[in-house]
């Protein structure tokens, strides 16, 4: 569905973010985009959704194509159009409009106004905390519900393709939980979705393919399950912070049973 061919992305003349990067999303799929700060993760989302202009970025080569057309040179509107729409990182909701409406801003990009009705129904289940809170200043929601409220802004255009970047940053464990089952449920419903994670654990066990980007380059991609499993992601993305402090526990205190198991090996010998 979405094609990321050869894609090379420079801010300015100096900064290279992106180079040669491949990459596809299934109709069907969701994939993780996982790498460290400056790796290039936001740089990709926002090539896809027509942005880089308002950063001042470019695309030096490459293609990008949803559908089989071209939309690397389309307004970042248009791309909205065909259905492709990003939530951008930082949890942007306009603070100072009530929630309804930052959703009806939203709605915009709808096509019908029947699809406009479905979208608000969507919109409502997956987020019932929006509804109670209709006519509160967005500001004044919550990290998680400021979260919730750009998904559902997002969602309130009918994108077939949801671009997602880091949802979980700066969430409490049991939201980051509640983000993956709302990703999981918008993929049910049949949107294809790019997520973009520094939290490896939660993104690999939402998505069916991953890529992990190192300074704008693809250094690693894979069925999700097979990553998750791989060396080189443990230790490079699975080791450390993503982890719970009780798993990080265990963690050391098997490396010591290790160590130890090692020096008496030695001492046997
Ligand atoms: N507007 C910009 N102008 C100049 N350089 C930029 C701009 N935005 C990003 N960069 C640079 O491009 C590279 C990729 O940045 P990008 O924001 O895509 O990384 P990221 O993977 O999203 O990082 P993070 O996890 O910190 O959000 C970095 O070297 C960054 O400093
Ligand atoms: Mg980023």
């Amino acid at each position: 569905m979405l094609t990321v061919d050869g894609l090379s992305v420079r801010y300015g003349r100096s900064v290279r973010a992106l180079e040669e990067v491949n990459l596809e999303v299934a109709a069907d799929g969701v994939l993780a985009v996982l790498g460290g700060n400056g790796a290039g993760k936001s740089t990709l989302l926002r090539a896809v959704s027509g942005t880089l202009a308002l950063h001042r970025g470019t695309i030096t080569a490459g293609e990008i194509s949803f559908d089989g057309e071209r939309i690397d040179k389309l307004d970042p509107a248009l791309v909205v159009r065909r259905g492709v729409v990003g939530v951008p990182e930082g949890r942007q909701v306009f603070a100072r409009m009530s929630v309804e409406e930052n959703l009806r801003a939203g709605g915009l990009g709808a096509k019908t106004s029947g699809e406009r009705t479905a979208a608000r129904v969507r919109v409502r289940e997956l987020f019932p905390v929006l509804a109670e809170r209709a006519d509160q200043r967005a500001g004044l929601l919550s990290g998680g519900e400021q979260q919730m409220l750009a998904i559902g802004r997002a969602l309130m255009s009918g994108p077939r393709l949801l671009l997602l970047d880091e949802p979980s940053l700066g969430l409490a464990p049991q939201l980051v939980g509640r983000i993956a089952s709302v990703i999981r449920e918008i993929h049910a419903q049949g949107t294809a979705v790019v997520l973009v994670e520094q939290n490896a654990t939660m993104a690999l066990q939402v998505a069916d393919y991953a890529v992990a980007l190192e300074v704008g380059r693809v250094a690693l991609s894979g069925p999700a399950p097979e990553l998750a499993a791989s060396d080189e992601v443990q230790h490079l993305y699975l080791g450390g912070h993503a982890e719970s402090d009780e798993q990080a526990a265990r963690d050391r205190q098997e490396a010591e049973r290790h160590r130890s198991g090692r020096r008496l090996a030695r001492w046997t010998a």
